[in-house]
């Protein structure tokens, strides 16, 4: 199965990243957008992996506490449009820390620096327009081992265990 691990966002932060995409869509860019209930901010890619009880077992060992993070403004990476996050120290160490973890327990996962993004848009249609994205913040209480499947209509993202704050 294909897993990684990720911070699934609250309403309010998925509201804002929505209101974005339907002013992009009502601009008339077209491409693949992503589905609410798939909207999420990945801290480390495993991909493929037989097991999910290990990497539950190496996540247990991350501690963390309740830390915010807030949205800020869109890029992208060529034709992936993204939603970014304000630089956040908390958000940085927690990710070095699942990183850490995944590593002693010889897990592999994606290796390239950590770019906090949340992916709004795939081969859009267009140039980039001004959007502007409302700065909602919200207190990240857990980190999700999600599973990545491809469904009839889209990726379907199921969670399959967390890491909850102390
Ligand atoms: P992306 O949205 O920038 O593609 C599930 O695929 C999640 O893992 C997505 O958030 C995806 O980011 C992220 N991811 C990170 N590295 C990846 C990789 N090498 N292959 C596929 N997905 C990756």
């Amino acid at each position: 199965m294909r897993l990684f691990v990720a911070i699934n966002l609250s309403d309010e932060m998925k509201d804002a990243l929505i209101n974005a995409q339907n002013e992009m869509y009502d601009m008339g860019i077209r491409g693949n957008y992503t589905k609410e209930e798939n909207l999420h901010l990945t801290l480390a890619f495993i991909g493929e992996y037989p097991d999910a009880g290990p990497l539950m077992d190496a996540l247990s060992a991350v501690s963390i506490r309740p830390f915010d993070i807030t949205l800020d403004g869109i890029g992208s990476f060529g034709s992936l449009w993204w939603a970014g996050m304000k630089d956040s120290p908390a958000l940085t160490a927690v990710v070095r820390r699942v990183r850490r973890a995944l590593a002693e327990n010889d897990i592999p996962f994606d290796r390239k620096r950590f770019s906090p993004h949340i992916t709004l848009i795939r081969k859009p249609s267009g140039e980039m327009p001004g959007t502007e994205i409302e700065p909602v913040s919200m207190t990240v209480t857990k980190i999700s081992l999600m599973r990545s499947d491809r469904g009839r209509n889209g990726m379907i993202y199921t969670e399959l265990g967390t890491i909850d704050a102390e």
